[in-house]
Order: structure tokens, then C-alpha cells, then sequence
């Protein structure tokens, strides 16, 4: 069943041109890991499907990863710098606490003088947010011509290296889509977003924030709490069910079963996640692309970053469906569907 006159935003389409990413040169095998940690290959892999992180160096942030990957997505698609009106980025790990934003610091390394810029929160979920932000804007005025929607991530800079709970579970990276109105680009059929605050404290970092800034003078032996805290098991239960929940009503509304769709592009924290929902839903593995075994998990880059792979591999031809389904802190959780087009790369 392939019922696309239905989909619900036909009237007004934004298309995604290009994709493109950037992760750091340095890759962190879980072999190198073992060496200073309680943990091993075989643990990581069998829990997690993850072989290897790349990480940044000690003086490179999100901005500095976004914007090589935005300058590729630039040359992509042939466009200049000041042909862009709008940056949003997301992002849990922003150059600096609070201001200036991580969008508008890129604004200024790319030259995107003409750009609006500016950051947000909503973790692993955030590239799906940032996109239906940008393409409600498109759709809603004609400022907004050319976007680029970036999720950017250094977690190698908020995770506690001695925590074995959670340090082998992320990598930095970033990954950019350009948004126009070429309608032979790839296509923003639908979005769905969701939110849950309750469960704001299974995955978080508790202080440093103005509920529990940092004291000076605070006694030594009370080490401040500034690196992700994450209740494994909840997190996981929820992330396998808000993402049936996405799947199902995305398709639901667009009229849609699975077997329409080329490929599920999954947040990719963890392979036995992915390998859940398959069983769940009777998808075969295959139909999911995954890449977590070379980049761990990304935060807000890795749907972005998926994308750019798929894009590159030549193995996607105009019309393909493709839907992504993301989850995270928050917590928050999203799915966009795709049309795959003839220009886009
Ligand atoms: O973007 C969203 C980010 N977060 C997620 O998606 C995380 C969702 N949760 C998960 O992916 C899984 O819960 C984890 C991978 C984090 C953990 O897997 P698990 O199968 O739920 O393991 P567990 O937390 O129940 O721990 C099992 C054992 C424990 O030892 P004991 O108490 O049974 O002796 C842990 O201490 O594994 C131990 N363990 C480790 N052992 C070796 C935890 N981390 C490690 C490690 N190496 N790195």
C-alpha cells in the first residue's frame, strides 16, 4: 500500500538537497578502552554492537566539526555561503554554557552573513526537531529559502571517561542537511515530534545548569555531578517503545506500511535497540541502516550522519521512502519520513 496523495504536507514541499558529515581523525577502539577500564571488546560489542568512537582533539568543539561538515554540504550542492537564510543546529554539547549559540559561532566560520542562527535542545532527537523547525519556517514565510539544519555533538567532553556505564557508548560528530525548494531534491513528506518530560532525569547531566550551578569553594571530596547520568535499562525500555509508537503512526497517517519504505534510518544507540524493534514489528534487519559499530553513538549527529552514508552508498533511487526514527533525553522522540529525490546527493 502506497498511498502518498494522502501525505499530509503535499502542498508546500521543502526538499533536502544534500547531506553531508565530518567526524574526528582519531578512532577509539573498545580494545584501546579495555586498556584503562573494567570493560572489553566482547562486552561492548554484544551489549552495544559498537567496535569504535571517533573522539575530538582537546581543542576541537561541535562548532569546528559542523563546520567542516557544512562546507561540504555547501560544495554539494553548489551554493554560497550568503545564499543561506537560516542555521539551526542541535546540539547537547554546545561550545559554550548557555551563550553565544553553536549555530551562530558556525554562522560566522562559514561566512553566512545573510543566516538567522541559533541552537536547540532536544538531544539524540534534536536533527529531526531542527529539521521540521526549518522546514515550518520554509513553509511559513519566503525568508527562508536556504537552510542548513546541523546536529553537532562532542560527548567525549560531557562523559566520564572512568564511567564504563556510559563512556563506551558515544562518539563525536557532526552531520548537515541544506534544505530548498527544489522539489526534485529529496522530500519532507511528514514529521512527527514527542516529548516527555517526566523522564527527564534517566539520562541527564544533573548540575552545572541554574537549578545546580557550580559552587566555588565547594569542598573537593563533593565532585560536581557535570557529566551524562543515564538510567540504562529505562532508557532503553523507552527508546524501544517510542519507537514502535513513531513507526506506527507515521505510517498510520501517511497510509503506508512498512514494506513501502527502503530504508529506517535509526538513532543509533545501540544495535540490540534496532534489533528490538525489528523483532517487535517483524521488520527484517535489513531494511534498517546502521553504522553504529564505526561511530557509537552521536547524539544529535547520528540520523544526519546515517543519512549522509546512505546518500553516498548509491543505493537509493528517486521515490524511495525512508523513514527516520529518533530518540533521547528529555526525553524526547521523532520520526521524519523522506522521499528520496533525483537531485538530491
Ligand atoms: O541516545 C540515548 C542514549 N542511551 C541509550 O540508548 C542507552 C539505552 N540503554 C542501553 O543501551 C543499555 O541499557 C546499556 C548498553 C547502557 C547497558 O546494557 P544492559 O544490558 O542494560 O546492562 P546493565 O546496565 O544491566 O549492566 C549489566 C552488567 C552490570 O554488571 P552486574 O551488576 O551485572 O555485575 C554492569 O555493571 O554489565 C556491567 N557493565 C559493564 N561491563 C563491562 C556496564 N557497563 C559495562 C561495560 N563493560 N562497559
Amino acid at each position: 500500500m502506497n498511498s502518498l496523495a494522502g501525505s499530509r504536507n503535499d502542498a508546500r514541499h521543502v526538499a533536502i538537497k544534500s547531506f553531508a558529515y565530518h567526524v574526528p581523525e582519531r578512532v577509539v577502539s573498545n580494545q584501546e578502552l579495555a586498556g584503562s577500564l573494567d570493560t572489553s571488546d566482547e562486552w561492548i560489542v554484544s551489549h552495544t554492537g559498537i567496535r569504535q568512537r571517533h573522539i575530538a582533539a582537546r581543542d576541537q568543539a561541535s562548532s569546528d566539526l559542523a563546520c567542516r561538515a557544512a562546507r561540504q554540504v555547501l560544495q554539494n550542492s553548489d551554493v554560497a555561503a550568503e545564499e543561506i537564510d537560516l542555521i539551526v543546529l542541535a546540539t547537547a554539547t554546545p561550545d559554550y554554557n548557555g551563550f553565544p549559540s553553536t549555530a551562530c559561532v558556525l554562522q560566522d566560520m562559514l561566512g553566512c552573513r545573510n543566516a538567522v542562527a541559533f541552537d536547540i535542545t532536544a538531544a539524540c532527537s534534536g536533527f529531526i526537531y531542527g529539521l521540521e523547525i526549518a522546514r515550518s519556517m520554509m513553509i511559513a514565510g519566503p525568508d527562508y529559502n536556504k537552510a542548513l539544519v546541523v546536529g553537532a555533538e562532542v560527548f567525549s567532553k560531557i562523559i566520564n571517561w572512568q564511567d564504563r556505564s556510559t563512556c563506551v557508548l558515544f562518539g563525536d560528530g557532526a552531520g548537515v542537511a541544506l534544505l530548498s525548494r527544489d522539489s526534485s531534491a529529496t522530500l519532507v513528506l511528514d514529521s512527527l515530534l514527542k516529548s516527555d518530560g517526566k523522564g527527564a532525569e534517566k539520562l541527564w547531566v544533573p548540575e552545572g545548569g541554574s537549578r545546580a550551578p557550580f559552587c566555588p569553594g565547594r569542598s573537593q571530596a563533593m565532585a560536581p555531578r557535570k557529566y551524562v547520568e543515564m538510567d540504562g535499562r529505562a532508557v532503553y525500555n523507552f527508546a524501544v517503545a517510542a519507537n514502535q509508537e513513531i513507526l506506527n503512526e507515521i505510517l498510520e497517517r501517511n497510509g503506508l506500511t512498512v514494506a513501502d519504505l527502503r530504508y529506517i534510518v535509526p538513532h543509533q544507540a545501540n544495535l540490540r535497540i534496532i534489533q528490538a524493534i525489528a523483532k517487535r514489528e517483524k521488520i527484517p534487519m535489513e531494511m534498517f541502516f546502521t553504522n553504529i559499530d564505526r561511530y557509537a553513538n552521536t547524539s544529535a549527529a547520528s540520523i544526519p550522519i546515517a543519512l549522509a552514508e546512505l546518500a553516498a552508498s548509491g543505493d537509493l533511487r528517486a521515490g524511495d521512502l525512508i523513514l527516520c526514527l529518533g530518540f533521547g533525553a528529555g526525553l524526547t522522540y521523532a520520526g521524519v519520513l523522506l522521499q528520496w529525490g533525483k537531485s538530491s546527493q
